[in-house]
């Protein structure tokens, strides 16, 4: 396993190993969305990774529709964040923050509001609230003259991050969320800038990677994108067209790392429509990329050796091998997780695993 082992430099983040934590939300802040004491403890248990993605942070109430997911606009939630931080650096590790805002998959309950998105639409299937599983409702498409502060509500969050103490920010631009409900052409109707052709469709993830680069540098910042398959109900007809030009529209802008989340087509969490396409992607993008979804210890060195990506994120692996890299060091097996503990409260199945 030599080359998961290799240093790699992330833009301004010196990663001593290629095993990234991949972002996951767990579910342990409180009800108004602030980090708790243990989720400092959490991810100070995991530094040993070259990197760790933080789990999926809200940027506004308008954009966090997760129970006990946590969000980053209030002094409250920044000073929590801060605890986490210090406690990764403390640890000797590096962490990042993703930056999310869920568009139409909010439910009022929780953001407040009807859900906004780029069109009319419903997500398929089940919001999550405190009440429970709750039917999606129809989204209200962003008017124009709300695009400037969606923007500048992401810049403020990636400002925050860094006042918290992250290394540096992930755009979180893949799963169906807000950026993906732009970005896909299965649910952006609109027929302004925003809409139509792939530059139009592109807009809002290049206008928002622009923004946050210029606000806390390029070189801190990432996107994650999921190019290969359907993801809450928002896919593409023809992807490799549209990541092509997304990717080179990142690379003009000069970002530190594109993360691809793509499930292969049996996989285990998720499944992909068509096989991963980073390997037909990876020409259009000048930098780091890292691969994810269902990679084994083998595949993922494998993966590297053959030169599809520079790095790979492991999801479930850390959840229940807090220290995933010394551990394949040592050639010691592998914990397997809980799925029922994913998105429990408290310590059991996320500070408990040896
Ligand atoms: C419990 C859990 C929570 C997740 N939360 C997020 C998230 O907040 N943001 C995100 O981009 N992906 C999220 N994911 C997806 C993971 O980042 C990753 O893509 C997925 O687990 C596949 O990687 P793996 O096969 O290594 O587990 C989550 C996955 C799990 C299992």
């Amino acid at each position: 396993m030599r080359k998961l082992f290799e240093p790699l430099q992330l833009g301004a983040i010196a990663m001593p190993n290629r095993f990234i934590m991949a972002p996951m939300t767990r579910a342990r802040g409180t009800q108004d969305n602030v980090p708790t004491a243990i989720m400092a403890e959490y991810y100070a248990q995991r530094a040993s990774a070259g990197v760790i993605i933080s789990e999926a942070i809200g940027i506004s109430r308008q954009g966090l529709g997760w129970p006990y997911a946590t969000g980053i606009w209030n002094a409250e939630q920044i000073a929590g964040w801060q605890r986490v931080t210090s406690a990764v650096h403390a640890a000797g590790g590096r962490i990042i923050a993703q930056l999310w805002h869920m568009g139409r998959v909010v439910h009022s309950s929780m953001g407040g509001a009807q859900p906004v998105s780029a069109s009319a639409t419903t997500a398929p299937g089940h919001a999550h609230t405190y009440a429970g599983k709750t039917a999606y409702e129809q989204a209200r498409p962003l008017d124009l003259s709300e695009i400037p502060e969606i923007i500048a509500q992401y810049r403020q969050a990636a400002r925050n991050a860094i006042n918290a103490g992250f290394d540096g920010i992930q755009l979180h631009a893949s799963n169906g969320y807000l950026i993906d409900q732009f970005l896909r052409d299965s649910d952006n109707h609109r027929t302004d800038n925003y809409g139509g052709s792939r530059h139009n469709r592109i807009r809002l993830l290049a206008e928002i990677t622009q923004a946050v680069s210029d606000e806390i540098g390029a070189n801190r910042v990432g996107v994650r994108l999921s190019p290969n398959g359907e993801t809450q109900g928002i896919r593409d007809s023809d992807p490799v067209p549209l990541f092509r030009l997304a990717l080179e529209t990142l690379s003009d802008i000069g970002i530190a790392h594109l993360e691809l989340r793509e499930p292969p087509i049996d996989g285990t969490f998720g499944v992909g429509e068509q096989p991963p396409l980073a390997q037909v992607l990876r020409g259009s993008f000048r930098g780091p990329l890292i691969l994810n979804s269902d990679f084994s210890v083998a595949r993922a060195e494998q993966a590297l050796l053959e030169g599809t990506g520079d790095a790979v994120s492991f999801g479930r692996p850390f959840i229940s091998n807090p220290d995933f890299p010394y551990r394949v060091a040592q050639g010691r097996p592998l914990t397997p997780d809980d799925r029922d503990t994913w998105f429990s409260q408290g310590r059991e199945g996320y500070t408990d695993y040896a």
